[in-house]
């Protein structure tokens, strides 16, 4: 069993730290200045506080599952703090594996400082939610190196799915699946909000609409647009990530969606006036179903 480090302990990350330590791995993760909570979830996952030196010497993967607006850092700190001088003779560095939403873009300037490193560097996308009882998302990854690319399929044996594609792929899918879930998801919202800024009655007649003319559109608003709002903080990045692998003009459309994840969010610190108004829409939609 490989010893493999996961960071951070968030909601993803501990889920699938949990897969590993079940299946006896033992899993590090690095606990400085993480809150109350996210040491909490690490404790339940069995996984272990280390130093990233110490992550670096005894670990054979690193699995770096974060907001993406942290992704890089991330990697530079793991660089600059992990040493590979305290591994026993011939053991190989760890191999990075970015897992986070980032966009090819960003994820070539990540891989890029992994050039002069010890450390191997694999692209990875996770597509779906945490694991929890049966259900795994699924672990698809890339990199120009087939026989580590197999390595890490081979993962797959701990819990985790894989699918070998090409270089920066792992990414542009990841950015392709999310642009489609996390965009409808977010025009959903963005529409629910506008007509009811024209007024209460607007926002009623929509719903109607929707209900008469396209009922499998209104089943998923009262399906999607309620789990959304304690992730819209961390869309945001994401949705940034879009607009710049889709390109200027088109991919302008994904700058919007980040603001109006952020408008979420900033409405749950606040006034909480547009939640209500969003919360009220899927609760009418569901009555209708
Ligand atoms: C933790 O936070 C303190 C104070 O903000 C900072 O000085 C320190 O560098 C941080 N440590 C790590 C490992 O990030
Ligand atoms: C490919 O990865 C394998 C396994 O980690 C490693 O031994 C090999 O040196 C790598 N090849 C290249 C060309 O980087």
């Amino acid at each position: 069993m490989p010893n493999i480090a996961v960071i951070a302990a968030g909601a993803m990350g501990s889920a699938v730290a949990k897969v590993l330590t079940r299946r006896g791995c033992k899993v590090l993760t690095n606990l400085d200045n993480r809150s109350e909570e996210t040491r909490r979830r690490a404790r339940e996952a069995g996984m272990q506080d280390a130093s990233f030196e110490e992550i670096g010497a005894t670990c054979e993967w690193v699995l770096s599952i974060l907001p993406p607006s942290e992704a890089f850092a991330l990697a530079e700190k793991f660089i600059r703090e992990s040493t590979t001088s305290t591994r026993l003779a011939g053991a190989p560095a760890p191999v990075f594996v970015d897992c986070n939403a980032v966009n090819p873009a960003t994820l070539h300037r990540i891989a890029a400082l992994f050039s002069d490193s010890s450390s191997q560097f694999i692209d990875a996308a996770i597509i779906g939610g945490p694991p929890e009882d049966d259900y795994n998302p699924t672990f698809y990854a890339s990199s120009s190196n087939d026989s580590l690319l197999a390595r890490f399929v081979g993962l797959s044996n701990y819990g985790l799915k894989g699918e070998g594609v090409g270089i920066g792929d792992a990414s542009a899918l990841k950015m392709s699946y999310a642009g489609i879930t996390k965009g409808t998801t977010g025009l959903f919202t963005a529409m629910i909000l506008a007509a009811h800024r024209a007024s209460p009655a607007t926002a009623d007649a929509l719903l109607h609409e929707l209900h008469e003319s396209q009922p499998v559109l209104l089943k998923r608003i009262a399906r999607v647009v309620p789990p959304m709002v304690p992730k819209a903080y961390r869309w945001v990045g994401e949705m940034t990530e879009i607009a710049g692998f889709v390109g200027e003009g088109e991919g302008d459309i994904y700058h919007g969606l980040s603001q109006l994840y952020s408008g979420i969010e900033e409405s749950g610190k606040t006034d909480g006036k547009d939640l209500e108004v969003l919360a009220k829409f899927v609760a009418e939609a569901k009555k209708k179903e």
